[in-house]
C-alpha cells in the first residue's frame, strides 16, 4: 500500500485543473482497495474515486483521500447464437473496449466510441450519445459496499437508469465502489444511424466516406463517429476539457413555446445565434439542448483568465492546463445564474465537482 500524501491532481482530470489531495494512491484489485479502505476508516477520511478523470474536477484542495482506479480485465462470461457477454473491469478505458468490440463486428457501443472515461463511470451517468446509451446493453454490474465490504451483483432493473443518471447518482451515491460492469453485445447487425443535426449527421458522414449505409460494420459506424465527435469537440491533448458540463433540460410543451417566444426574439437581435433544435421524446416532453442556452446567453468561445468556453461547442468548458479548480468553479456558477436570468432555468452541472 503506497499512500502518497498532499498530491496534485491536475495530471489525472482531463480539465487539467489544479487541486490538491490530502492523500492520493493507486490499486489494481479488490482486497488492495479493501486495504485503502480500512486506513480511510481508522484515519476517517472522506474517499473518493477516480477513473479517468473525465468528469470531475476538484473546486479546492480535497481534504481526504483519492484512490485512483487501476484494475484491468476484460472476459467474456457467456456466449449464445446471437449474443456475447463482456465482463469488463471498472478501470479499463471505455473506448478501449468499445474499439475491441468492433474490432470484432459486435454491435451496441459502436455509436459510443471516443468518449472518454472508464468503464467503472459509464453506468453512474448512463453514457449516452448519438441515439445510444449503455443502459441499453448493459446486464448488471458487479459492486462493493464501501460500509461491510460485502460484493453483490445489480441487475440493469436496480440501477434506476435515466437519461445521463442512476441509483449511483442519487440514493446510493457513495454506497458502493464498482468494480466490473457486464455488457451483451449483439453478432447481429441492429445500427441506428439516424442521430443528425447542425452538428452533425452519422448518416452524412458514412456517406462522405464512401460507405454502402446497407453493407455497414459496426467498425464503421464507430470511425463515423470519431469523425463527428472529432469535429464538434475540441483536442483534448490540445485543450483540457471534459466533454458536456451541463446535462440537457427536460420541458414541456407549453415550456418550448415560452423559450421560441424568447428565442424569436434573440435572433431578431442577433441573426447568427444557432437555432435551438429541441429533442423531441414525446408529445408532450421535450429536451432543451444546454449547449444553446449556454450561447444565446453569451458565452461560446469567451475565455475568462485561465477559462473558457469552447469556441465549437458551448456545453463543453475548456481550460489552458494553468486553472485551478475554483476558476472553474466560478464560471460554472456564472454561466448558471446567466441562463437562470435569461431564461428561468437552472441549468444541472454534470460534473463530480468535489
Ligand atoms: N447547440 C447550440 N450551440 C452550441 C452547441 C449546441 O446551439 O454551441 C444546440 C443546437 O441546437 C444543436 C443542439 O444543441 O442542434 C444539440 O447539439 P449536439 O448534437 O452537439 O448535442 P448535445 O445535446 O449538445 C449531447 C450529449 C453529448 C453527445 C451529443 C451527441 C448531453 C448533455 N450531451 O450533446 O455528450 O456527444 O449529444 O449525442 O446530453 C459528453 O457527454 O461529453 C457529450 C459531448
Amino acid at each position: 500500500m503506497n499512500i502518497q500524501k498532499n498530491v496534485n491532481l491536475q495530471p489525472y482530470l482531463t480539465l487539467q485543473t489544479i487541486a490538491y489531495a490530502d492523500y492520493f494512491s493507486t490499486f489494481q484489485n479488490i482486497s488492495e482497495l479493501i486495504e485503502l479502505l480500512n486506513f480511510a476508516k481508522s484515519q476517517d477520511l472522506q474517499v473518493f474515486f477516480l477513473g479517468e478523470g473525465a468528469n470531475t474536477f476538484c473546486k479546492s484542495n480535497f481534504q481526504g483521500i483519492v484512490l485512483k482506479n487501476d484494475t484491468k480485465g476484460v472476459s467474456i462470461i457467456r456466449e449464445t447464437n446471437e449474443y456475447i457477454y463482456f465482463q469488463v473491469a471498472s478501470g479499463e478505458n471505455w473506448h478501449d473496449f468499445v474499439m475491441h468490440t468492433v474490432s470484432k463486428n459486435l454491435f451496441g457501443l459502436e455509436n459510443l466510441a471516443f468518449i472518454p472515461g472508464s468503464i467503472g463511470a459509464s453506468p453512474i451517468q448512463n453514457i449516452n450519445a448519438y441515439g445510444f446509451q449503455m443502459s441499453d446493453i448493459c446486464t448488471d454490474v458487479q459492486v462493493l459496499d464501501l460500509e461491510t465490504f460485502e460484493e453483490s451483483t445489480l441487475e440493469n432493473e436496480d440501477c434506476k437508469f435515466k437519461y445521463r443518471s442512476s441509483i449511483f447518482k442519487n440514493e446510493a451515491r457513495n454506497k458502493y465502489f464498482i468494480a466490473s460492469v457486464t455488457f451483451k453485445l449483439s453478432k447481429i447487425n441492429h445500427i441506428n444511424i439516424d442521430y443528425g443535426n447542425t452538428y452533425g449527421s452519422v448518416k452524412q458522414v458514412l456517406l462522405e466516406a464512401g460507405k454502402d449505409l446497407s453493407k455497414l460494420t459496426s467498425l464503421d459506424i464507430a470511425e463515423s463517429i470519431i469523425r463527428l465527435r472529432t469535429k464538434k469537440l475540441p483536442d483534448l491533448n490540445l485543450t483540457p476539457n471534459a466533454g458536456s458540463i451541463f446535462v440537457n433540460v427536460f420541458c414541456d410543451k407549453n415550456e418550448k413555446e415560452r423559450i421560441e417566444t424568447i428565442e424569436a426574439k434573440l435572433r431578431e437581435e442577433n441573426p447568427s445565434l444557432s437555432k435551438c433544435e429541441f429533442y423531441t421524446e414525446n408529445d408532450n416532453l421535450y429536451k432543451i439542448p444546454a449547449g444553446w442556452l449556454v450561447e444565446a446567453a453569451g458565452y461560446k468561445g469567451k475565455w475568462f483568465g485561465n477559462v473558457g468556453v469552447s469556441e465549437k461547442h458551448a456545453l463543453i468548458l475548456v481550460t489552458n492546463g494553468k486553472a485551478t479548480g475554483l476558476e472553474l468553479y466560478d464560471l460554472v456558477e456564472k454561466i448558471q445564474n446567466s441562463v437562470y436570468e435569461m431564461f428561468g432555468i437552472r441549468l444541472e452541472a454534470e460534473q463530480n465537482i468535489i
